[in-house]
């Protein structure tokens, strides 16, 4: 192999194969290119401003460079065996285009500062794209939110029914977990672009450029403070990890309950079929696949997270090349979301309810809570309540009846406040319609919580670009 690489001056032997099949990062730093691509035409007309390039010498780099871009797009570019990284390899094929001009691009910068450019051009990119996805996948849960304002359900604590809900209200509680991870989205955005560019190696760079207007071209919000603090700081990646970690954890939690209430036992929701997946043995099988990936991911996502805090805690100051590892596991997250949630956007707007099936499921026991109310109505402490009516719901026990069918009487004789009306709590739509103050399940309340929900999302789509 030939001594083709970056140092060769200072080598005189070629790196062997086994350090370049360990150190090389081309192979998946690639998908950089129009990021670095876009920085290298930017850094050189901030060298025009340094007085370091002639304004020919950047067009020409610059004509260069939209060649090279334009042989990535179309599939075109080879990587030649000196290729360590995409930098390199942008480099290389620059010069190989324009000639020894192309040397001059990388006057007073490194690769430390180029590639934590790159990575968060590109990741203020990769979080646009995901978060157009969370809003679509919001905007499926508020349509199907108000097919159900007043469809009912068992709400569940333990895993056990626990008080009557609507459906509408169970999908938009995953809405709001949803509006926090934009949020959350929104301000990594916002610290990611901060521009490294004009740090040098570590120490800084002794050329005139304008990094403020440098940053501005690209996009980015602001300059770093601090060279030895920028060409290592991979937060920005850290934070990307945490909000696509906690967001799958969301994801995750209500990919588990559309399992469980899909189910046959449950019944109360039916997939689409295109968005279930059958069994090569039994027949019967109608698999949730896409929401039992949204679960396993969870884990898949939260374990680059752990792995990207482990690989930084023990650098010291300055770039290090355990910060090559920063990529797979921001690429294999970004990639994760961006398959999962189309799919998950397909499973939430073909869903089918199925009323009768969720109304069956209610027991007057989930009424409790309600007969105890009737008695507080009355006057009686709650603390009171709560044993009185514990004590009727073991009488129906111990008489195997439904609490509505235990007589006036028993109640009576348990309690001589509960009155003639006390069946009257024993109404599913009663109980869930008084659960009407702000951020209850009562379909009055639930309009109000879509309004809410539509006017917090239209804002957002109609928002020009955070940055
Ligand atoms: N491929 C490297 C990375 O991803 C680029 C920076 C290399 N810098 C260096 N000093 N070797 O981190």
């Amino acid at each position: 192999m030939s001594n083709n690489t970056l140092w060769a001056g200072r080598y005189e032997q070629a790196a062997a194969e086994s350090l370049r099949r360990l150190n090389d990062s081309l192979p998946f730093d690639r998908r950089l290119y129009a990021s670095d691509i876009a920085c290298s035409a930017a850094y050189a007309r901030a060298l025009v401003g340094a007085g370091v390039l002639t304004a020919d010498e950047a067009d020409a780099i610059t004509a260069g460079l939209d060649q090279v871009r334009a042989e990535f797009e179309r599939g075109e570019f080879r990587p030649a065996p000196g290729d360590e990284d995409i930098h390199t390899a942008v480099e290389r094929r620059l010069g190989e285009i324009i000639g020894p001009v192309a040397g001059k691009l990388h006057t007073g910068r490194s690769r430390n500062d180029q590639v934590a450019a790159d990575l968060r051009h590109w990741q203020a990119a990769a979080i646009d794209r995901i978060v157009a996805l969370v809003y679509a996948l919001q905007r499926a849960l508020i349509e199907q939110a108000k097919g159900h304002i007043e469809t009912l359900m068992p709400g569940y604590t333990h895993v056990r029914a626990a008080q009557p809900v609507t459906a509408a209200h169970w999908l938009m509680s995953t809405f709001w977990m949803l509006a926090r991870d934009a949020t959350r989205w929104t301000a990594t955005r916002d610290a990611t672009l901060t521009s490294p560019l004009g740090s040098g190696a570590l120490a800084g760079t002794p050329y005139a450029i304008d990094r403020q207007a440098l940053a501005a071209e690209m996009g980015f919000v602001r300059v770093s403070p601090n060279s030895l603090d920028a060409v290592a700081d991979r937060d920005f990646v850290a934070g990307f990890l945490y909000v696509a970690s906690l967001m799958m954890v969301h994801l995750s939690r209500f990919a588990e309950d559309v399992i469980l209430f899909s189910s046959p036992q449950y019944g109360f929701i039916l997939l689409d079929e295109r968005f279930t997946t059958g069994s090569s043995l039994m027949p019967q099988k109608q698999n949730p696949d896409v929401l039992e990936l949204a679960r396993g991911k969870a884990g898949r996502v939260a374990g680059h997270l752990a792995g990207l805090l482990n690989t930084l805690k023990g650098l010291p100051t300055g770039y290090n090349k355990d910060l090559q590892e920063d990529k797979e596991p921001l690429f294999d997250s970004a990639d994760t979301l961006e398959t999962l949630l189309p799919a998950l956007i397909g499973v939430v707007e073909t869903l089918r309810f199925d009323p009768d099936r969720m109304r069956a499921a209610l027991d007057e026991g989930m009424l409790a809570t309600d007969l105890a109310d009737h008695l507080v109505a009355r006057g009686v402490p709650f603390r009171e309540a709560h044993g009185l009516v514990g004590r009727v719901v073991r009488r129906a026990l111990e008489s195997n009846v439904p609490l509505s069918a235990l007589p006036l009487d028993e109640y009576r004789r348990i309690s001589p406040v509960f009155g003639d009306d006390v069946r009257a709590v024993f109404d599913f739509a009663a109980s869930v319609a008084k659960r009407n103050n702000f951020g209850g399940t009562a379909p009055d309340a639930v309009r109000g919580q879509i309004a809410l929900a539509e006017t917090w999302l239209n804002e957002r789509l109609n928002a020009p670009n955070p940055s």
